[in-house]
């Protein structure tokens, strides 16, 4: 059987035929000829309730002898399954985590081999949304090939708390970079004709008890920062369903919460996709059904929650009324067949073609692992370093990856066994990418030694009789938990004792987030490679010779100490089984907007990434045009090598006035060859000109002067012009994303 190109254009043969065209009768619905609305209602109208209830709850996929409702019709390894209607020919949903590819349930054996792509956070760092649709294309195929119609990817809470253990799988700290990049990604997983989710709605920002966790924040501030990031995704993903959250938000569970879901999503949004719950995260059938939440998901227990049945008991005792199951039900149809998976549904175990989408992985890594430090131009490594030494962080055999539901096994499994947890989220997976033995395939001439990094004296001896020495550390990061800041198992003194003995010493993290770096001033460099994915050992090796010239760029703050964060601990721990109440306090002001207001100097701050040439960024324009801003600039290669520059545009009202001192308003990134000129436009959103306006729903965007500032990170002060703007309203739903 064929499978789906990358760009998912090829469709797979019919797996169930179909009786196409038939004008009457309860198969009417399977009319191609008609939109995905009529044949959506037409469905709906031939359901009986026992029917319609089957497509409202999905069951725990995968096939373990304690998932009490494990299915014969469920895939391998899989999350979730919602039986199809066998009378109406309607499909099953084939539910697979995640936003790195194909996922393994933790408790699944033997592991489901896939092609990992990096990290949701190092997709984003390339801050090109292209190069999101590419890699979520290539995922995307491979759900298709598994036989998965639905992904549960497109993570999209803002990192807002640096030790939240997922904040690798989402898309950094800035509302318009994360929701233009997950967007992406959601686009390029969608083009494989099955739909994906946008997750978890919302404020899901810590996991320490995620369940019980009722997060405060104002209204507004909520608007214009994890909901705005949500309301990009959407916007320029279209993703055929949302993922509520396990926590509850101002006092009530996002999967039953009103003004989440009603009001915000379905209403102000105009969203049309359905809402399907986390994992048990469900609570009370009444409100579930009548406040938003269109499926449960994840059924496996005798004692859980199963919604199918409640809802039946709610609707026959006129609690809820049956027309709101018929919404449902409508909403979930018609992605189904909007996106294709009914007509062209997905076959498991198809061929994968691993180069080609391993080379997707690897071009993504290259494009978002970022250069923080390079003093003396150690980077790229010199052909003169001919005694290479490498120490910790497994380099000599793999690279890490992120835990939990998440977690892909690339091809060939993990690279290392038995270390982390013994349970789910764990064990640490480390993609059997060796960083080591790329570098020495980059660099036949010199010698490359190796240290484990678990006797100090041992990576000492080993760095100083090199000339250069890469210490590699890592942080493993995981659903479920969050994590301090500071490197686990003594490696800020590995990376001492090695700068102790080499004064060439570079430092690759492998992160989840932002890590507190002691040592910076005295190593020479420093590279964030992030989870890099499959091949991520390739793409860190090509960076460090400088085959690759590192073009990322961080999507969020790196503070000098946990104190720099709002919260400089996350508060959980403590708390038993009942709810408990954490203010988000900094309200909108998340990230380097927070740094900003508070005038704290970061570590690295968010924007900033190096490279091997330099760019001059010039000739900055701006102009008010149809109520929002449009800046255009130059950005010239004035170096020897080819490269690409990310340039940022901040925007703030010269008079003050908002959450923070300045918003990130747009960015292009550019290739250019040495000495070439690139010109870039860059239209701002005018939801980030404006402030949320609860008194009138909507955006108020003031009268005024409005400052322009091109960039290269929040903390450059770069070249600024200033334009006047007429007052102005915009509805709660209207943005010029697309
Ligand atoms: C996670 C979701 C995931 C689901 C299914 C939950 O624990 O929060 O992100 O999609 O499990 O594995």
């Amino acid at each position: 059987m064929k499978i789906s190109s990358l760009a998912g254009a090829a469709i797979i043969a019919l797996a169930t035929p179909m009786a196409v065209g038939a004008a009457t009768g309860p198969l009417a619905w399977q009319n191609r000829a008609l939109s995905a609305d009529a044949r959506a209602d037409l469905l709906v109208r031939a359901m009986t309730l026992d029917e319609k209830l089957l497509v409202v709850t999905s069951y725990y996929g995968t096939q373990v002898e304690w998932n009490k409702y494990r299915d014969p019709g469920a895939r391998r390894q899989s999350a979730g399954f919602v039986p199809g209607v066998p009378r109406l020919h309607f499909t099953p949903q084939w539910q697979t985590d995640a936003g790195s590819g194909v996922a393994t349930q933790g408790v699944a054996v033997p592991d489901l081999q896939r092609t990992a792509l990096p990290a949701g956070i190092l997709t984003a760092s390339t801050w090109d949304p292209e190069m999101a649709v590419k890699g979520g294309a290539m995922i995307g195929s491979e759900a298709r090939a598994s036989g998965f119609n639905t992904m549960l990817a497109g993570g999209v809470d803002l990192l807002r708390e640096p030790g939240n253990g997922r904040n690798f799988e989402y898309g950094g700290e800035d509302p318009l970079l994360a929701g233009t990049m997950v967007g992406a990604i959601v686009r390029g997983i969608q083009s494989n004709h099955i739909i994906t989710t946008i997750k978890h709605y919302a404020f899901n920002d810590q996991e320490t008890k995620r369940t019980t966790v009722n997060i405060l924040i104002d209204p507004a501030a909520a608007r214009m920062s994890d909901l705005l990031a949500f309301q990009i995704a959407i916007e320029k993903g279209n993703p055929g369903s949302i993922m509520c959250s396990y926590n509850l938000v101002n006092g009530e569970w996002a999967c039953q919460n009103d003004w989440l879901l009603n009001k915000v999503l379905k209403r102000d949004w105009g969203y049309k996709g359905f809402v399907m719950s986390d994992w048990g995260a469900m609570h009370d059938t009444v409100k579930n059904a009548l406040n938003g939440l269109d499926q449960e998901a994840g059924v496996q227990n005798a004692n859980d929650y199963v919604y199918k049945d409640k809802l039946k008991a709610a609707i026959q005792d006129g609690r809820v009324p049956e027309r709101v199951l018929d919404d449902k039900v409508r909403r979930i149809a018609r992605v189904l067949i909007a996106s294709g998976a009914v007509d062209n549904p997905p076959t498991p175990d198809n061929p994968i073609d691993w180069a080609a989408h391993e080379a997707v992985s690897q071009t993504d890594a290259e494009n978002g692992i970022v250069l923080l430090k390079n003093d003396g131009h150690v980077l790229p490594l010199a052909g003169s370093a001919k005694k290479i030494a490498i120490i910790g962080g497994h380099a000599d055999v793999g690279v890490l990856t992120g835990g939990g539901s998440a977690q892909v096994y690339p091809r060939g499994g993990s690279a290392v066994h038995g270390e982390g947890p013994n349970r789910w989220p764990g064990p640490y997976v480390y993609a059997p990418s060796s960083p080591m033995k790329a570098l020495q395939a980059e660099r036949p001439d010199a010698s490359v030694s190796f240290a484990s990094g678990r006797d100090l004296d041992q990576a000492a001896a080993t760095a100083k009789d090199a000339d250069v020495a890469i210490v590699f550390v890592t942080q493993w990061t995981a659903e479920s938990m969050d994590f301090p800041l500071s490197l686990p198992e003594n490696q800020d003194a590995v990376v001492d004792a090695v700068a102790r003995a080499n004064p060439n010493t570079i430092v690759v993290l492998e992160s989840g987030g932002p890590v507190l770096m002691p040592w910076i001033d005295r190593v020479k460099g420093a590279v964030e490679a992030w989870y890099p994915g499959s091949k991520g050992g390739e793409a860190i090796a090509r960076i460090l010779t400088g085959k690759v010239n590192p073009s990322g760029h961080l999507p969020a703050t790196f503070g000098v100490t946990a104190t720099d964060w709002p919260r400089a601990k996350i508060d959980g721990e403590e708390h038993g089984k009942e709810t408990f109440d954490v203010r988000f306090s900094e309200g909108a002001a998340v990230g380097y907007k927070w740094f900003d207001k508070n005038h704290i100097k970061p570590l690295f701050p968010f924007g900033h990434g190096l490279s091997y040439t330099r760019f001059t960024q010039s000739g900055l324009k701006a102009a008010a045009k149809a109520g929002t801003i449009t800046a255009s600039f130059t950005v010239k290669n004035v170096g020897s090598i080819a490269g690409k520059q990310v340039a940022q545009i901040y925007v703030s009202p010269v008079a003050g006035g908002w959450e923070a001192p300045k918003r990130l308003g747009g960015f292009a990134k550019l290739d250019l060859k040495p000495g070439q000129s690139g010109a870039a436009t860059v239209t701002i959103d005018p939801r980030l000109l404006g402030m949320w306006d609860s008194a009138r729903p909507g955006w108020t965007v003031k009268a005024g002067k409005y400052r322009v500032t091109l960039a290269t990170s929040a903390a450059d002060m770069g070249s600024s012009v200033v334009v006047t703007l007429p007052a102005s309203h915009l509805p709660a739903g209207r943005g010029v994303s697309k």
